[in-house]
Parts: structure tokens; sequence; C-alpha cells
């Protein structure tokens, strides 16, 4: 099967160019002006802009936590993912304490057997380190399984967290074995004392959730972090950032010259503290970790993905129902699932408020999403980039398309959205996978199974 994707605007992080794009079978075959081709499909994208299909870094699906699973599974995520011009994503297998890594593996392999839409890897998040044996299998999984990035919790005290020795026992493992890790940076026993006060106050609603969970605290767990891994000799990379306290050491780090690297989240740029005061328990949609920040942060946000103080923006998609799982803490903020849906919705939102809004460039849009995620995350440049020998995942987008954003018409199974409402201008159109054309307008072509897991490279064969 041959695809001719002609005379469409090129966008790659680093070139903007008018060009055809000739697809023989999985992988680009040849870019060039006006290509005399013939081929089964011919795709007029004049007008449009060809992007490469978007990497997500940081999701959840059908992942179990604190009694509930995320609403959206393989299907229903990757289905979203794949309308939002998202061809690839890193996904979280959470290892169960007592857990070898490669159960945990075999678990989240099941998962998208049969369902897989789009192509994904699974970060490993680690809860349990307490023996020889489980380092060991730690420090194989490159080697064994193609996954290269670890994930530590320094929060949830209840469940993911884990302590500064077993934080630092996996960096010194991933210095070794050339993974990444990753850290959901917050000091989780403060948070703990503060949570328990306020409950004690009265204080149940959804804002307590943020006032429990203060910038500080991101801000202290980042440096403990960046310290611990420097020490270690690890690369560090810090999931959804979302406030200056947490951005200034990342970019005092980087400017020492350290291998340090941050991802923001699309929502952070969006949703204010403010958002969790909404009336009749709305303000619950909005609680997910760390919590929306006051409204100052979000200039702070954007000038950190301009400057390259963070390289990336995930969705951190961790979706549940409004109605059915995030009421659970109507009477008690805790018991409030973390985490919301945004997987559809992230190329739109940044291309709109990001690009047309003057913020950051459209070769900058294409690294944030696209390329960096790809290279730290040993993708690259297989996936994140449009070049001859790279997976044919492209994303022919209308950059003139009016879209209002809502849960009546996204695709994940999650009641509501985070961006209701909002109205964009510029939406993908048409989104090919491998050379595969998956989505086309409002259809969706993609046989559920066809997506593959991706063993990925060792971190530093590609630094960003
Ligand atoms: O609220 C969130 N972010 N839920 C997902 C788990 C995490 O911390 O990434
Ligand atoms: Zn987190
Ligand atoms: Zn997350």
């Amino acid at each position: 099967m041959s695809v001719l994707i002609r005379g469409g605007r090129v966008v790659t992080a680093a070139d903007e160019y008018i060009a055809d794009i000739f697809v023989e079978g999985e992988r680009i075959a040849l870019i060039g002006a006006s290509l005399d081709l013939e081929a089964d499909r011919v795709i007029d994208a004049a007008g449009k802009y060809v992007l490469p299909g978007a990497v997500d870094p940081h999701t959840h699906l059908a992942m179990p936590w604190r009694g509930e699973t995320t609403i959206d599974d393989y299907e229903s995520g990757q289905t979203a993912a794949a309308f939002g011009g998202t061809t690839t994503h890193v996904d979280f297998c959470i290892q169960g304490k007592g857990q070898s890594f490669a159960e945990a593996l075999e678990i989240w392999h099941g998962k998208r057997e049969g369902k897989a839409v789009i192509d994904n890897g699974f970060h490993i998040a680690i809860t349990d380190l307490a023996t020889d044996e489980r380092l060991a299998e730690l420090e194989r999984l490159p080697e064994e399984h193609g996954v290269t990035s670890y994930k530590l919790f320094m929060a949830y005290k209840d469940s993911l967290m884990v302590d500064d020795e077993t934080l630092f026992k996996a960096m010194q493992a991933a210095a070794k074995s050339g993974a990444l890790v990753m850290v959901h940076a917050e000091n989780g026993d403060a948070i703990e004392v503060l949570m328990a006060e306020a409950i004690a106050a009265g204080n149940t609603s959804p804002r307590y959730h943020a006032l429990t969970r203060p910038p500080e605290l991101e801000g202290e767990a980042t440096n403990r972090a960046i310290q611990l891994a420097h020490v270690a000799g690890a690369p560090l990379y810090v999931v959804h950032v979302s406030c200056a306290e947490s951005a200034e050491p990342i970019a005092l780090a980087r400017e020492r010259g350290w291998n340090i690297w941050g991802e923001t989240c699309t929502q952070y740029f969006f949703i204010d503290q403010s958002f969790l005061d909404k009336p009749d328990f709305e303000g619950a949609k909005y609680v997910y970790t760390p919590p929306p920040r006051p409204k100052a942060n979000q200039d702070v946000l954007w000038n950190a993905v301009r400057t390259n103080v963070l390289q990336a923006i995930s969705t951190d998609h961790c979706a549940y129902l409004f109605k059915g799982q995030k009421d659970a803490g109507v009477d008690d903020f805790r018991q409030i699932p973390n985490g919301g849906p945004g997987l559809e919705n992230r190329l739109q939102m940044i291309h709109h408020f990001g690009v047309r809004d003057g913020r950051i460039s459209l070769n900058r849009m294409v690294e944030l999403l696209c390329t960096n995620p790809a290279k730290l995350f040993g993708l690259y440049p297989r996936k994140g980039t449009l070049a001859v020998g790279s997976d044919a995942d492209v994303v022919v987008f209308d950059p003139e398309k009016r879209v209002t954003i809502s849960a009546a018409t996204h695709h994940s199974k999650a009641d509501y959205n985070l961006f209701e409402g909002t109205e964009v201008v510029g939406s993908p159109e048409l989104v090919l996978l491998r050379g595969s054309v998956i989505v086309d307008g409002d259809q969706l072509l993609a046989k559920p199974g066809s997506g593959q897991f991706v063993q990925r490279a060792r971190f530093g064969e590609q630094l960003v």
C-alpha cells in the first residue's frame, strides 16, 4: 500500500516547507516538491499543515487506583488520542506492592491486547524495591522489555509513594541501565499532615485539594529529586510541573548543565485554582495532582516551554466519571479520584492558544508535542518527526477548522471535558499511523488491536 500526501505545509521541529510525502508500507519513503509518483491513495493536503503524529509521554489508561479504575481503557483512550492527532503514547504500568516488574508488565500488556488503535510503550511505576532481586530486575528492564523509563511518586502516601531510599536506589539503577527517571514531585508527608488538619477542621470541599498541596511542596520535592539524581548520576524528568516553585529549580539545574528535563500538561495553562470553587461539587472535575494553581503560574509555564526550561507538554490523561466516580469524595475531598481527561485536545489547545496567539512558534509546538517526547523516551527518529525512514505517523491538520470542544462530541468515556465550550481554530482532519489512515474526519478507521507495543531505546542515545 502506498500513499501520496500532496502539497501540504510540512512542519517539523526544525523546518517548514511545502512538499509531498510519499509513504510506502509503514514508513515515509520520500519527501520532496512535486513528486512525480503513482500511489494507491493520494491525499490532497493543500492549505493544510502536515505534522508528525503527536507523542504523549504521560497517560493513565485502565489504571486501578484507590478502589477506582480510570474510565478510559486502551480502546476508548487511544481512540480519543487518535482523533486528537496523537499516534503514540507512553502509559504507566504500575507495579503492585510485592509484585515483580515482569508480572506488572504482563498485566498491562493484557490491557492493550485486542484494543489498541495507536502505538504505545510503557514506563514502569515503581512502588516496591525492597529486595535485591527486584533491584536487579529493574536494571534489566531496558534490555528485556524495551521499558527505558522508571517513574517514582514522591506523594500519595496511602498508595504509590516511595521513600527517598527507594527513589535514590532507583536512580542508581537508572544510572547503570541507561533508563530515564521520572518523578511525581510533591512532599507526600507534609501533604498528609495538611490534609488531616483540613478534614479535622471540617474543610471537606474540593478547594482544599489545592490548599493542602501548596506549590512550595512541589518546589521542595522537585529540588530534592534534582539533587538526588545529580548525586546518583542519573538523568531526571520531572512530570506535570505546575508552578514557578517547581520550574525554578529545574531552570537552575539546567543552567548548571545537569541532566534535568521536565514537562507540564495542557490543563495547567488554562485551568486555575478558582475552578475548584465551582458550585454543585463541579470543582471535583478539576481535582488532579498537582492541583490547578493560582493564575499567575500560567505565564510562568508558557515562558518555561518557550525558553526550554520545560521540554514537553503531556496530558496526564487520567479520566474518571464526574457522576459515579468523582462523587465518592462529596463529603471528603481526599476521596475524589485524582485525575482528568485530556488526551484528545492537547494539539488543538496548544495550537490555538500557543501558536495562533503568538506564544510559541509552530516548530516549537511540534518539538514540545512530538519530537522532544520521542527523543526523551527512546522513540526518535522512528516517531516524533517527518523524515525518510520514520514511521508514517502523520497528521493532516486543518489550521482553519473551527471546533467547540465538548464532552458531547469527544471520544473519551469521561462525562465531562476540562475545556468544555472552548472554541478553537485548527484541528486534525486526517491521521495516519504507520501508513494507514486511522482517522478520516469524524470516522475512526483503525481496527482495535492494530496498535503496536513499541520497545523503546535507552535514554541518552538521543539527547534533547
Ligand atoms: O491527578 C493525577 N495526576 N492523577 C494521575 C496520577 C499522577 O499523579 O500522575
Ligand atoms: Zn503524578
Ligand atoms: Zn500522571
